[in-house]
């Protein structure tokens, strides 16, 4: 054991950082400026990992979190901090990348639109093994098992709480469940053999058992900025649908007044960037691989009476360079892998005056920002938290082509 270790600073995913020997440390649930007595729990040629055994001096950042299964299933990971001291730490971590790995030196954070409410995931994956249902413990296969999450919609929670009752009387052979909800509805999606009896302790949900509708319908149906967007079980729809809201909100904001024609959506899923900006501008094309995704989004479509959309299924480094005519606009919001090279190049060849690129991973935007620097300079970058609690954060940035 080591004592009296002072915490230097914490890396990009929240974890202490502190000199034992003369090596860098990682240790998790501490925090800078605290003085804390470790144990080390794997040890690297360049970096050790370690815990905290005794928190000596402890951060007036520091909160306490309420959850039992809190450092076990890994879905936090900085739920210690207060939320005061999230936000900082996201800001920061977002500039200093930016600093690091691109020509913008002095950038500064425009905004951070921050909301501290627990409860606001729609969707969660969860396991079952020896018929017991939750997430698997960080890293490993181990099953904790999972009564209530602080993260997941109370409709979600209500879910879990009844298949939870009925797994202590019966047998369930299924591995993985999905449940999504929205509004009032829940979609539960299960691989593997159900009971009408299961359903029947459901209640009033949706049920999707291998692929097929079993109970009620296989979608759901939200409400966004004055649209309406049909989720089915698979479409990919954000987590966060009050941040989300407060995202699209800065892109609309954005375009408003500026009168773009053409805008391409890369990487649009099931279309809802590309939808809720159709008021603003003439014209609109979504691309996007995966199928599923690109149905749901035709549907959206007409469910909300637009002409001036069409989409594109196929890999944007597949089907960009089909585009034809004049692009003013390029809206990308891609996995967290970023853009691919082919993708940045076809960028550059159609030239529209700006770029928007939503990203959830602040090293791959710097990556890509930095690729694009030749021809696009960053103007400005606001950040929104759709994961509290969590080290992720979603930047949408202002690209403007150079003179
Ligand atoms: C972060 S999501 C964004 C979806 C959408 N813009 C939204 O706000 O809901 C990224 C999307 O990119 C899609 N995707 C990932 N790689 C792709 C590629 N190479 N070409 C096209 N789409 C891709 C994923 O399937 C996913 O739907």
């Amino acid at each position: 054991m080591y004592q009296n270790i002072t915490i230097v600073g914490l890396d990009d995913f929240g974890r202490g950082i502190c000199f034992i020997n003369n090596k860098i440390t990682f240790v998790e649930n501490a925090m800078d400026k605290e003085v804390v007595d470790v144990e080390i729990t794997c040890s690297k040629r360049k970096f050790n990992e370690a815990k905290v055994v005794k928190y000596k001096k402890q951060s007036p950042n520091r909160k306490n979190y309420a959850c039992p299964y809190y450092s076990v299933c890994g879905g936090c990971h900085i739920a210690h901090f207060t939320y005061e001291k999230q936000l900082e730490f996201k800001k920061k971590k977002v500039e200093e990348i930016l600093h690091r790995y691109t020509p913008y030196q002095d950038m500064k954070i425009h905004s951070i639109l921050g909301s501290e409410e627990l409860y606001y995931r729609n969707k969660v994956t969860l396991h079952v093994w020896n018929n017991k249902l939750g997430f698997y413990k960080k890293g490993t296969n181990e099953l904790i098992e999972i009564e209530n999450c602080l993260l997941l919609d109370p409709k979600i929670n209500a879910v879990i709480h009844k298949i939870n009752a009925y797994l202590k009387k019966n047998k369930l052979d299924i591995k993985e469940i999905v449940i999504r909800s929205l509004e009032e509805q829940v979609l539960l999606i299960i691989n593997g053999k159900i009971t009408q009896d299961f359903i029947n302790c459901m209640g009033n949900i949706n049920i999707v058992v291998n692929k097929k509708m079993v109970f009620n319908q296989d979608y759901i149906v939200d409400e966004l900025l004055g649209n309406t967007f049909l989720i089915k079980r698979n479409s990919f729809y954000q987590v966060n649908k009050k941040q989300v809201a407060r995202l699209y909100g800065l892109i609309i904001e954005f375009i408003k007044d500026r009168h773009y024609q053409n805008v391409l959506d890369l990487y649009c899923g099931t279309g809802t960037i590309g939808i809720c900006i159709c008021p603003y501008v003439k014209h609109v094309i979504g691309i996007e691989k995966e199928s599923s995704s690109i149905e749901s989004a035709k549907e959206n479509q007409r469910l909300n009476h637009l002409s001036n959309i069409e989409f594109i299924e196929g890999k944007v480094e597949e089907k960009i360079d089909m585009i034809q005519g004049k692009i003013d606009l390029i809206i990308v919001d891609p996995s967290r892998s970023g853009l691919n090279r082919h993708a940045i190049s076809s960028i550059k060849a159609i030239q529209p005056k700006d770029i928007l690129y939503v990203s959830c991973d602040p090293m791959t935007l710097a990556r890509d920002i930095n690729l694009l620097s030749d021809s696009y300079e960053l103007k400005k970058i606001d950040l929104v938290d759709m994961f509290m609690n969590t080290y992720h954060i979603e930047s949408v940035c202002v690209l403007s082509k150079l003179k």
